[in-house]
């Protein structure tokens, strides 16, 4: 059982993917994570984010195993990032990893930009999980006061919608929901409400299976 969730960055996909894949048992992926690890080495190696077949033998090295949010939440990162993730050859050597971890037993939760269009199209549950760019950033936010550090709310206003214009403009994979997700908008909704919605797609996937 895979279950593919895409949505622009701070709609809530992650902790919605967390929370299924501990309800189920099953091992989870956040893909943006592969995409700030290659960003991530890069940028320590002194390396140019321009340069493609640099980016994708560094993609390459990529192990899923070591993944963590924390150590790869830095801005910075995340821009550079999206700036890696427009390179074909990057994705190429990303979604290979990441398509060999989506067949793992029992089941798998992969959440990103691009699981249902590319990296699992044949998932047989696809979520588009998205939320107003205000919202998502009043989140990110609060989620930085939270860790009582200062935050610019406008500056990550602007920065929230120029993300989305990278991701939803690239040539290869752009951001958009596949013709068979289902859309959850978590604008207004509480991340309660999200799993309830999507465990019942998921439950009657289950039955089908
Ligand atoms: O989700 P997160 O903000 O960590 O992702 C960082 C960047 O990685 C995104 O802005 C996007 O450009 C890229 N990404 C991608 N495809 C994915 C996951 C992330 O292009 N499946």
């Amino acid at each position: 059982m895979i279950i593919a969730i895409d949505g622009p960055a701070a709609a809530g996909k992650g902790t919605l993917s967390r929370r299924i894949a501990e309800a189920y048992g099953f091992h989870h992926l956040d893909t943006g994570l592969t995409y700030r690890a290659t960003a991530r080495a890069l940028l320590d190696a002194g390396l140019p984010l321009d340069d493609e077949g640099i980016a994708a033998k560094i993609a390459g090295t990529v192990e899923l195993a070591g993944l963590d949010r924390d150590i790869l939440s830095a801005h910075e990162i995340g821009e550079a990032a999206s700036k890696i993730a427009v390179m074909p050859s990057v994705r190429r050597a990303l979604v290979d990893a990441q398509r060999a971890f989506s067949i793992r037993e029992p089941g798998t939760v992969l959440d990103g930009r691009d699981i249902g269009t590319v990296v699992c199209p044949q998932a047989p549950v696809k979520l588009y999980v998205t939320a107003s760019p205000e919202v998502r950033a009043k989140r990110r936010f609060d989620e930085i006061v939270g860790k009582g550090r200062a935050a610019d709310f406008e500056a990550i206003f602007e920065d929230v919608k120029r993300r989305d214009e990278r991701d939803m403009g690239r040539a290869d994979s752009p951001l958009k929901p596949a013709e068979d997700a289902h859309l959850l908008d978590t604008s207004e909704m509480s991340i309660e409400a999200a799993f309830r919605a999507a465990k019942d797609l998921i439950d009657a996937a289950l039955n089908k299976a």
